[in-house]
């Protein structure tokens, strides 16, 4: 028995026929743990009130609640100062937040912004919007046949020219893990800031944005066992010092005029409205759990379940799997395509034998066509993940083409 499952009602539920769900969809959204649950449940219960806001003693508790999980989320990536940790509602809007304020500040008509051709929509088409506007040129670092950035590109494409990297840590369609300390080593010859997005990279192994050096890192919390609607965005305090606000309102102000206003200092700068204080304390309470396990035991369970899972998908006859089989090269995001069974097809047969991957684009379209396809299926793993979970995926596997009346051609 996985010694995590129990925590994590949802997935201890049986269904009718007395299974329980096999959740392999971890890319897109991860179950919570009963902590987690009771801390934000506790947090309305005794603490909330508007922060920032109120010199009453519940508004001053929110307050605190709110900044010492800033501070629990500093420690837990390893940045130097809380000041550089922002709160926003997800990954995507910490992206958008360096697009539009770092991005639309800084560029040139002419200059360079480089992704890796793997990011996630999220990280990209931002950029391609401030590329548009600014008169940039957006330049991608193409793959190898295995899905892994060709490291010729990072010294061909990352130029004087260059102003702004962007990639991911890991990738959310093959798992495949960037070389980014090599990626921001070279853009920082250069003058570049480098983005990095670690949505997915975060909840599956230990992470320290300083040793790093990253200038930007992005994440979000449900991704990690922690609720939707709240993300992060690090920044380094020199840079977020000197851009501009991304949302305009309520609590990031200094002073307001009729005609004008002056900032807030960081972080609150970027936190215009009303915070997701709810959020910040349920991923505080999922870094806790996180911490108790161990994130170098994390990443060794999932390198584990993920070698087997690649031993099983490999028995499935007609399966492709896209990207490396070395788990060290990965975390255990798996894309797989199955011959004359679209994966949409293969997602609904799984789903009639409670098994729930992911199918489509993955939000990842000039990837997949990089790599030749439309769709995949994804079958994405974490902590409490076993391997009969696994094993129900194979065998459900090997009926997909008998279900569509082409296994026997
Ligand atoms: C690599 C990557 N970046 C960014 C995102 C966007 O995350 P969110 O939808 O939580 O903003 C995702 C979500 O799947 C992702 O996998």
């Amino acid at each position: 028995m996985n010694k995590y499952l129990h925590d994590f009602p949802l997935l201890c539920e049986k269904d009718e026929k007395g299974r329980r769900l096999a959740y392999l969809d971890n890319a897109a959204t991860t179950q919570k743990p009963q902590s987690v649950l009771d801390a934000v449940m506790e947090y309305y219960q005794k603490s909330n009130a508007n922060p920032h806001r109120g010199i009453y003693d519940l508004s001053m508790k929110a307050t605190n609640v709110m900044e010492s999980s800033r501070e629990r989320i500093r420690s837990f990536i390893g940045a130097e100062k809380t000041d550089e940790i922002i709160f926003t509602k997800s990954a995507t809007e910490s992206l958008n937040l360096v697009a539009q304020s770092y991005g639309m500040s800084v560029l040139h008509p002419g200059d360079r912004i480089v992704l890796a051709v793997s990011e996630h929509h999220s990280n990209l088409v931002p950029w391609q919007i401030v590329a548009k506007a600014r008169e940039a040129e957006l330049v991608y670092l193409y793959t190898d046949k295995l899905a892994r950035i060709i490291p010729e590109e990072i010294e061909e494409k990352i130029n004087e020219r260059t102003k702004i990297v962007a990639v991911a840590q890991a990738s959310n369609v093959t798992g495949v893990i960037n070389p980014v300390e090599r990626i921001i080593e070279r853009a920082h010859q250069v003058g570049a800031v480098v983005v990095v997005d670690g949505t997915q990279s975060v909840p599956h192994m230990a992470v320290n944005v300083s040793s790093m050096n990253a200038d930007f890192f992005a994440f979000s919390a449900h991704k990690m066992l922690g609720p939707m609607g709240f993300g992060v965005l690090y920044g380094k305090e020199e840079l977020l010092r000197e851009m501009p606000p991304f949302l305009y309102g309520g609590d990031m102000i200094e002073y307001v005029e009729e005609q004008a206003s002056t900032y807030a200092p960081l972080p609150e700068k970027f936190e215009g409205g009303t915070q997701n204080v709810g959020g910040a304390v349920g991923l505080s309470a999922a870094m806790d759990y996180l911490d108790k396990a161990g994130m170098e035991n994390v990443r060794a369970g999932e390198k584990e379940l993920t070698s087997y899972l690649m031993d099983q998908l490999h028995s499935v006859p007609h399966l492709r799997i896209l990207g490396p089989d070395d788990p060290q090269e990965r975390i255990g995001v798996v894309s797989f395509v199955m011959e004359d069974a679209h994966p949409h097809d293969i997602a609904t047969i799984l789903n009639a034998d409670g098994i729930a991957v992911r199918s489509g684009h993955h939000c990842a379209q000039p990837f997949l066509c990089r790599l030749g396809v439309t769709a995949t299926c994804r079958a994405s793993l974490y902590l409490y993940n076993t391997e009969e979970d696994i094993d129900r995926l194979a065998k459900s596997l090997k009926n997909v083409r008998r279900w569509l009346n082409v296994g026997v051609r």
